[in-house]
């Protein structure tokens, strides 16, 4: 079979990943968390993902059918590394909604004239009007953050930015809008593992892009803007919720979980939503 970029990936895990992540990745067994700091040593049992996720499914719906008649507008902002597993919970939290009240937002990289405007411009294009709700699968987090990394933006550019969003994000909650800030957080080991299955798999090859390749040397470049960038826009009136993600199911339940608390609609049950599990999702914390 033809591996995506010449199997840049497996050529990265043999020869250039950190020793400690090639070796976590070898000697783990199925269904391990691979992340030596993770709360759980073991994914979350598919039967009992799938009782508490059919439970939610239904909360959701309701929601979804409250925003509509109130014409409430919803945000659901979803950042994190590649392949921390947003593509995935984003699908989880629409899938049983009616897609005329819920749409996803995956811009693609701005074009020559979108790079010519005012940054946020083509991101307002996308905010929701009464009775939607927008799940963004990336946002504009990207200066904070990838464009940092690869130099698609400039110093000046990056800084107008965190210039700008402590008021960009209070327009749109002073607005009404109710603003949901996701971070999936991914351990090193994991998003290897999760890059190299995508490799393998032709199903979720098109998920790989050399943006992937390239940043796969650069974790601690993205470990430095994403520190700066949550000490820069965690902000009391639109705070960022972190999950750890290493276990995609118990992440997924999680951002349901903190969609539905975020906001009151006819036939809530708290119940039901349940408690967040506070071992993976809290605020972002100071590194060690
Ligand atoms: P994803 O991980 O979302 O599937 P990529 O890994 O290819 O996509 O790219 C990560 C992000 O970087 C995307 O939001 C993409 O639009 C953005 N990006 C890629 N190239 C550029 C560029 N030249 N300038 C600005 N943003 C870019
Ligand atoms: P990692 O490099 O991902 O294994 O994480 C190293 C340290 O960063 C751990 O002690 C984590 O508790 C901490 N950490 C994890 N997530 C975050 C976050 N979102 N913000 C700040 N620190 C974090
Ligand atoms: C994810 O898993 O976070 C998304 O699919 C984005 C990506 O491909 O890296």
């Amino acid at each position: 079979m033809d591996l995506p970029f010449d199997g840049a990936i497996s050529r990265y895990f043999k020869e250039a990943a950190p020793k400690e992540v090639r070796k976590t990745i070898e000697k783990a067994s199925k269904d391990e968390i691979l992340w030596k700091d993770y709360p759980y040593r073991e994914e979350l049992k598919k039967s009992d993902y799938k009782t508490q996720m059919e439970a939610l499914q239904v909360q959701l719906v309701r929601m979804a059918a409250d925003i509509k008649a109130t014409g409430k507008r919803m945000v659901v902002v979803f950042e994190g590394r590649d392949a921390a597993g947003k593509g995935g919970a984003i699908a989880a939290a629409h899938e049983n909604l009616n897609p005329r009240v819920a749409g996803i937002v995956a811009l693609p990289k701005p074009t020559d004239r979108e790079a010519a405007q005012w940054y946020f411009q083509r991101y307002v294009d996308w905010l929701p009007a009464a009775g939607e709700i927008a799940f963004f699968d990336r946002s504009w987090y990207n200066r904070g953050i990838v464009e940092h990394v690869f130099g698609f933006c400039t110093p000046e550019q990056r800084a107008k930015f965190f210039r700008q969003l402590p008021e960009f994000e209070r327009m749109l909650v002073d607005e009404g809008i109710i603003l949901i800030k996701l971070w999936l957080e991914v351990g090193q080991a994991e998003q290897l593992q999760r890059f190299l299955d995508r490799e393998q798999d032709p199903l979720k090859q098109w998920k790989l892009s050399q943006i992937d390749i390239d940043g796969l040397a650069k974790w601690n470049e993205y470990t430095a803007a994403i520190d700066e960038t949550f000490a820069q826009s965690h902000f009391k009136y639109a705070p960022w919720t972190v999950i750890l993600s290493d276990d995609k199911l118990r992440t997924r339940l999680c951002v349901i979980q903190n969609i539905l608390q975020s906001v009151d609609y006819k036939g809530k049950d708290p119940n039901v939503i349940g408690k967040i599990d506070e071992k993976i999702c809290g605020g972002p914390k100071k590194r060690q």
